[in-house]
């Protein structure tokens, strides 16, 4: 009998780290769902991704940060969620940080 497994939104998963964990889980069996808004990557990897498993992974392209999106991508049977979306240099990271009024609204919100 199949085992039934939930499944994973991967965040980032087109970007390196992200792409290598799509491809081991579909591999395994498991459903994946990629959200990423190619920032740094191409729409292409998806594909390839797909092409290496021969599973389709679920698409939603769009910014980690966009809560309807996120919403969205977690509305439809995922249990767990591996959050590779990022900046690569803990640098870049602190730099957008700072400037990223969204984040900070966010963080004023949940305060
Ligand atoms: N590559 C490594 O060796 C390594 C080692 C340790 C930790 N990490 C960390 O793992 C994470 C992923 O690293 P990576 O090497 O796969 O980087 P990567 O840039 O190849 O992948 C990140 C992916 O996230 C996407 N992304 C970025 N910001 C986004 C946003 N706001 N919304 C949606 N998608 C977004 C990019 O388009 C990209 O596809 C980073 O936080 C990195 O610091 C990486």
């Amino acid at each position: 009998m199949e085992q039934h497994l939930d499944k994973v939104l991967i965040t980032g998963g087109a970007g390196y780290v992200g792409a290598h964990v799509a491809v081991a889980l579909l591999d395994a069996g498991w459903p994946v769902a990629i959200l990423d808004d190619f920032s740094n990557s191409d729409p292409s990897v998806v594909a390839r991704v797909a092409r290496i498993t021969g599973k389709v992974p679920e698409l939603y392209q769009g910014d980690v940060r966009d809560r309807a999106l996120l919403r969205r991508a977690l509305g439809h049977g995922v249990a767990t969620v591996v959050h590779c979306a990022g900046l690569k240099a803990v640098a870049e990271s602190y730099e957008v940080f700072l400037s990223n009024k969204d984040y900070l609204a966010a963080e004023e919100e949940a305060a």
